[in-house]
């Protein structure tokens, strides 16, 4: 079956750049991306590329060659169903807030939601892909909507994780290490299989597009994700034997990476990783473990969620102690609060909960991030519900330049590790800082040893 007409339902970080992309790599496929968020859907069609509601180096140019030609933003849902062959279901699924599975299990409601809607608009034989992070088996439970409510036509459903990472998404999403594409072992899955190949086969070489059954590809998302955030979390316990020892976590995690059977990437010590997904994934991943009463397999990778939150407090708590044990009234200067550099997303960034525990010990804040905005920062606060609103107000400022978060600062955290960060004019910094002027390098990012030149005290993660 040749694919001549795409539908993405969901215009967020994951269905945005990757349909924007593939519409660029495909010009002969109409691929319409729709969401319910209409403020969502004017943003991406902003004639200024800089009001795109997804920041990612690059995005701009694959979106200002596609949109118009191929490439559409819409809120007519159903429209973009009825008219699609292949539809992408990129929903998010965060983890459930209420009821069983609560704080573990993906909600899955704005997939049944999806589900329901394609099967009472579509009027023609339709391919559905998941591309949304999914527990496993919810394919089956999306063909079962599909089935039993649809008008009779025939539903295929895919899986097909996206492995791209924020903040390189579309040098990810041009130049995979591979695409992963599960499906039915009949033949019609087989044909489903295939023409989603030949689209990826447009700019994807052959030898990169994994085909696999639906389980072992909605498994191999979680599994991914898991793996890596191990990775991060295993560096992030032995940081804090580091620090107690004379051992340099850096230096340690050189000597381990050139092991080529380890190899040098994820090995990042820092306070914590964030982002939509390796936590939610793992709670999920554990979830599944402990409905199947594997006990052991849960409490194995639930152990890598506890180091994570422990090395956010324990962040959190090393300022408190080095500010001789109060840093109430002090002011605080965050530099960054995006869970990572080169994104606006600030989904379970490290920073959160780190402003949250030095809140409640008084402290004022004062964030500056290149690219988030001050109604997301007190969004992501209030999300805790550890205050009321107007105290996380009171609370926290956000400053328009670095210099303005740091002037009269007791102490600088730094939580993402934006390039821009080793640019400033770190003597005019200090100048204008309380002293001593401290800075808690939570990304390993700057250079210590000319900050301690200029009179900072400098404490990295793991040193
Ligand atoms: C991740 C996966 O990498 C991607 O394949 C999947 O599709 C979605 O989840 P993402 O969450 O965008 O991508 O970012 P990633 O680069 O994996 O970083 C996640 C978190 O781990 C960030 O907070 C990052 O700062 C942190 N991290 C990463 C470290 O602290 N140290 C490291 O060495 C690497
Ligand atoms: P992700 O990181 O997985 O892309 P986001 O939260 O950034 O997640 O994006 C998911 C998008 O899906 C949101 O913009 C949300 O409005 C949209 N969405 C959720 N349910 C539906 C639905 N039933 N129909 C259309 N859009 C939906």
């Amino acid at each position: 079956m040749n694919i001549k007409n795409i539908c993405c339902i969901g215009a967020g970080y994951v269905g945005g750049p990757t349909m924007a992309v593939i519409a660029q790599k495909c010009p002969h496929i109409k691929v319409t991306v729709v969401d319910l968020n209409e403020a969502r859907i004017q943003a991406w069609n902003d004639l200024d590329l800089s009001k795109l509601p997804v920041y990612e180096p690059g995005l701009d140019a694959v979106v200002s060659e596609a949109r118009g030609r191929n490439l559409f933003f819409s809120t007519e849902v159903d429209k973009a169903i009825e008219e699609a062959e292949m539809i992408f279901i990129s929903v998010n699924t965060p983890t459930k807030t209420y009821g069983v599975g609560k704080g573990m299990a993906a909600d899955l409601k704005y997939i049944e939601l999806c589900a329901r809607q394609i099967a009472r608009v579509a009027k023609t034989d339709k391919i559905v892909v998941e591309k949304s992070t999914l527990p496993v088996r919810t394919a089956s439970a999306i063909k079962e909507i599909l089935d039993h409510t649809g008008n009779g036509v025939n539903f295929q459903i895919l899986s097909n994780p996206e492995f791209l990472a924020e903040g390189t998404a579309i040098a990810d999403l041009f130049a995979p290490d591979r695409v992963l594409i599960g499906g039915d072992t009949t033949t019609e899955g087989q044909h489903a299989i295939q023409a989603l190949v030949d689209v990826y086969a447009n700019w994807v070489p052959k030898e990169r597009i994994l085909t696999t059954n639906v389980w072992s590809s909605e498994l191999s998302k979680l599994t991914a994700n898991a793996f890596l955030a191990q990775r991060v979390s295993s560096i992030n316990a032995l940081s804090e034997l580091c620090e107690k020892t004379g051992a340099d976590v850096n230096e340690v995690a050189r000597a381990i990476g050139m092991d080529s059977r380890i190899g040098p990437k994820f090995l990042k010590a820092s306070v914590g990783f964030g982002g939509s997904c390796f936590q939610k994934d793992i709670l999920n991943l554990v979830y599944i473990a402990k409905s199947y009463g594997l006990h052991e397999v849960a409490d194995y990778w639930e152990q890598v969620i506890i180091m994570n939150d422990h090395q956010k407090r324990r962040f959190a708590k090393n300022i408190i102690k080095t500010l001789y044990n109060t840093v109430s009234g002090k002011k605080i200067a965050f530099l960054g609060w995006a869970f990572k550099k080169d994104t606006n997303d600030t989904r379970e960034s490290a920073a959160i909960y780190v402003a949250d525990d030095l809140l409640s010990e008084q402290a004022s804040i004062s964030v500056f991030d290149p690219k988030v905005e001050a109604t997301q920062i007190l969004f992501d606060l209030n999300y805790l519900e550890t205050r009321s609103e107007s105290d996380n107000k009171n609370g926290v400022q956000v400053a328009v330049d670095p210099y303005e978060a740091c002037h009269n600062a007791h102490a600088i955290a730094v939580l993402t590790e934006w390039d821009a960060f080793k640019t400033y004019d770190w003597q005019k910094i200090y100048d204008n800082m309380l002293k001593p002027a401290f800075v808690f390098d939570g990304r390993n990012v700057l250079n210590g040893e000319e900050l301690e030149r200029i009179g900072f005290v400098y404490q990295g993660i793991g040193s």
